[in-house]
């Protein structure tokens, strides 16, 4: 049986202090929702330490946002997957839309993170995502579907069980508008069957495929609802710890 996540996005928000509250906050309501239910937060990498501090010895596991492409040395201003590691990460988000569109971010690239996140134990959120005009242009399928063949085809079946993908079309996130239920399963089925065709259907089956895209409350049930959405990458609503568990007791 795969495991069910609500997954939490900070992107690059709050301060250190308020980060720390937050996570306080998400600890402390976390008793609420069932064992079942992974909960998971990513936060900026300044908050990674005295986050740390507070999700310990409890269920809420934590997530950096990124990691750098080279295992170590002069690369100024990057974080590596062992310094991650080190800092108390059991996962990184790697290929967020914001990353491949704002940060030049390569398939090639992802490779690479993907290969360093998990030589240095850490699980690997992995995003995909169509943008407005692949999906206009009825491209969906294809754009998710070559996401996933270029970074993780390179993966053994040991490896791939350490990945989690999340489904984000990038003209969902942070406008409001969520794909409907139907659209995001019929993607989340798709990339179950590619993940089949290359690892078999016991791997395939065993993947966790979160959906993200301006999931909230008030949408989360409908989607945690279809067969193949096993969870969610949540961003603006993960800022609220209410409306964070909120979402996660929508299973
Ligand atoms: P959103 O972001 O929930 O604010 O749309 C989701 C994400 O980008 O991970």
């Amino acid at each position: 049986m795969r495991k069910k996540i609500v997954a939490g996005n900070w992107k690059m928000n709050t301060t250190v202090p308020e980060g720390v509250a937050l996570a306080e906050a998400v600890v402390e309501k976390s008793a609420q929702v069932p064992e079942g239910v992974g909960l998971v937060i990513a936060t900026p990498f300044t908050h990674l330490v005295p986050v740390a501090g507070v999700v310990k010895g409890t269920r809420v596991q934590l997530s950096a946002e990124n990691c750098a492409d080279k295992e170590k040395g002069a690369y100024t201003g990057e974080v590596s997957a062992a310094m991650l590691a080190s800092a108390g990460c059991e996962y990184t988000i790697l290929g967020h839309s914001e990353r491949r569109q704002y940060y030049g971010e390569t398939d090639a690239i992802l490779v690479e993170k993907v290969k360093l996140a998990l030589a240095n134990g850490l699980d690997v959120i992995y995003c995909v995502g169509e943008n407005l005009d692949q999906r206009e242009a009825g491209k969906h399928f294809e754009v998710v579907t070559a996401q996933i063949e270029n970074v993780l085809f390179g993966l053994t079946a040991e490896e791939m069980a350490k990945i989690v993908v999340a489904y984000e079309p990038v003209w969902a996130i942070g406008t409001g508008k969520t794909a409907t239920a139907e659209q995001a399963q019929e993607i989340h089925a798709c990339i179950r069957k590619v993940l089949a065709g290359k690892f078999g259907a016991q791997v395939a089956d065993d993947t966790t495929i979160l959906y993200g895209g301006s999931c909230k409350p008030s949408n989360a049930k409908e989607l945690f609802a279809c067969p193949d959405i096993d969870g969610g990458l949540i961003g603006g609503a993960a800022l609220k710890a209410d409306d964070f568990i909120q979402i996660a007791l929508s299973f």
